[in-house]
Formats: C-alpha cells, structure tokens, sequence
C-alpha cells in the first residue's frame, strides 16, 4: 500500500522537540468526496462504500496541551460560522476528538492527560468530516505531543474504531476509501506545476443527520465504472475538467429529497457556470468546482447576490499533497 510514515516525517519537520514544549498546534483539513458510491449494506448495518476522498484548505485548529494527570479536557470555539453552529456542538464526552484522545491512552498505557481547545471553521453536520478531522488530528498531534510513537497504519487502525471517515483523514493525503471506510488506498496525484483546483462549498446553517440519511437510502444511481476510473485519472493528474465531469454521490437524491433547499443551491451553483457541483458527503454543504480561483469568487459572490438567502460560502482548494500541509509541519510553541 505504500504509505509513507507522516507522523515520523513530521516529527523531522517540527522546529522544537516534543519534550521541551508541552503544546503543539494541528491544522485538521476538511475533505470532499469526489465520488461517493454505497455498493450495498453490510452485516453489521453499515453500507459498502466506494469513495475518493480529498482534503480541502478549510481547517479545524487544535491546540493540544500536555497535562500532569490523567485528565482529558476540551474546549471548542466556532470561528465564522452560523451562530447555530455553536449550539450543535456534541458534549464533551461524545466529541470524537476527546474519544480518540482516550483511545490513544488506553492503547498505548500512557499515563498523563491532554487538554484539546479546538477552533472549528468546518461545518459541523455538514458532510466534510468536520468531526472526523478533530478526532485525526488529535490522534496524530498527541501521538507527538506525548511520543507514543504509533505508526500511521496503527493511527488509521485507532481511528476506525472511532468513525469511517477517520482512517483517510489520519492519511490526510488523496485516497479512496473502501469497506465501511477502514480500507484506505493513496491516490498519488503528479499534478502538472501550478495546477489548483478551486471549489466553492456552501452550507445553508443546518445539519443533516448522516445516520438518518443512510436510513432512508434504498438504492441510488450507479456510477459507471469507467466513470470512476476516469475519477482516478483526473485525481492522479490533475485534470480537473475531467474530475468535475466524474463527480458522483450515491446519497445526493435521498439528501435533496429531504432538503430541496440544497437542491436550488446546487442548482445556482452549477447555473453560476461550475465545472461540477456536488453534495459533499452526506450533506448538508454542497460544493462547486471552478477554473480558477478567479472564477470560485465569481461563482460565490452570483450565488450570493440571487440567493436572497443566507447561507455561509467558503473559496477553498483541494490539497493534493495532503498531510504535511494538512496535519503539519506540527508547530510547537513554549
Ligand atoms: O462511522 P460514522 O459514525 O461516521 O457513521 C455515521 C453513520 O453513517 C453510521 O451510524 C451509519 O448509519 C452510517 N454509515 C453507514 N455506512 C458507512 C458509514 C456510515 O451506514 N460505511
């Protein structure tokens, strides 16, 4: 599979050793899935995905302090969000960052504590792993913080205990997801010098409950398997004319059924001129592709003007390479 040890080159990267500072600093990027496929459901009630999952330049900031004692603690702020974000954060003992910090503990038998002050930018219920991506960055940010030296293949391991969408973000570079989401292969992209991709994300200040959506889910479209093969090609070079044109998610008519708010701006957006618009995860932020950048701002300023609604509208890029721009270089302050 071929993965590289990113905890282990971070720890080359970081400016200060772990044992002089007591406080490291995480940037947890949300991801979109370019493609989202469920295959059928399993045993254990969960569905068999097929997924091309990216993170994207829209971060969580996690700033993890070693404690004496074995207290873990958290403290969550939301940053430019809609003011109802704040009242849909999970309590403490069900915030997936706090679970993956025990879990780590439990695993390794370290003994002392953590304190996880998280500024969340990504939407919370809002189908970019905004949760998923707090609870991998702790995972690989308090690996280093109190040198329990797991590799990221037993990091990825921890976090699908935790969640589907965990084991790709701890990877944190361009992968598809297989299984329930446990089975991550890199997607290695050699984009021409200078390529970006721009995406335009939307959300309308409300959450979908993924769980209820993959309740009410019986059978979607397919996605042509040449189609997804030409997903992989476009990801792997960077083509994003071809990409926009392979996007697929399974769960997009089930999700605009209940919430066809979400379908009129994704309508708008694609009437705005996007490459491609999509339902990012299980919703309910809906994402467009650009150009260029110029283009992400024009599209994002239409949407806006003819609206007539709110909604919270974010310019972001896909991070081919990932993790070290993802997760790191860890900075540690004193
Ligand atoms: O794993 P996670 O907690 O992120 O999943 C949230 C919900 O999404 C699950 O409770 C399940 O209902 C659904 N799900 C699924 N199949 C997957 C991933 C998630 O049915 N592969």
């Amino acid at each position: 599979m071929g993965f590289d040890n990113s905890a282990r080159a971070m720890d080359k990267k970081k400016h200060i050793t772990a044992d002089e500072s007591p406080v490291v600093k995480v940037l947890a990027p949300a991801k979109i899935n370019l493609t989202l496929e469920i295959l059928g459901k399993r045993p254990d009630g969960y569905h068999e995905l097929r997924s091309l999952v990216v993170p994207v330049s829209l971060y969580d900031t996690l700033t993890l302090t070693r404690v004496k004692g074995p207290s873990i603690a958290v403290s969550c702020a939301v940053v430019g969000l809609p003011g109802e974000h704040q009242v849909m954060l999970p309590a403490p003992g069900d915030n997936l960052a706090v679970r993956a910090a025990r879990l780590l503990r439990d695993v390794t038998g370290y003994s002392d504590g953590a304190h996880i002050e998280i500024q969340k930018e990504i939407p919370i219920g809002g189908g970019m792993g905004g949760g998923s991506a707090d609870a991998a960055g702790t995972l690989v940010g308090l690996n280093h913080l109190w040198q329990t030296g797991l590799t990221v293949e037993k990091l990825m391991e921890l976090g699908a205990q935790l969640g589907s969408d965990i084991p790709a973000m701890v990877y944190g570079k361009p992968v598809c997801m297989e299984g329930r989401g446990e089975k991550v292969r890199p997607v290695p992209c050699h984009w021409p010098v200078g390529t970006e991709w721009w995406i335009v994300v939307i959300n309308p200040g409300f959450n979908v409950p993924t769980r209820d959506i993959y309740r009410r889910y019986r059978t979607g479209l397919t996605l042509p398997q040449e189609t997804f093969i030409n997903a992989c090609f476009a990801l792997e070079g960077g083509d994003v004319k071809l990409a926009s044109a392979s996007l697929h998610n399974s769960l997009e008519a089930v999700v605009y059924k209940k919430y066809p708010l979400l379908s009129i701006v994704a309508g708008r957006l694609k009437s705005a001129g996007a490459l491609g618009v999509l339902l990012s995860g299980s919703g309910a932020s809906v994402f467009a592709v650009a150009a260029n950048h110029d283009q992400a701002l024009s599209i994002e300023s239409q949407v806006k003007r003819e609206s007539g609604l709110w909604l919270w509208t974010r310019v972001a890029k896909i991070l081919p390479d990932g993790v070290m721009v993802a997760h790191g270089p860890l900075e540690a302050r004193v």
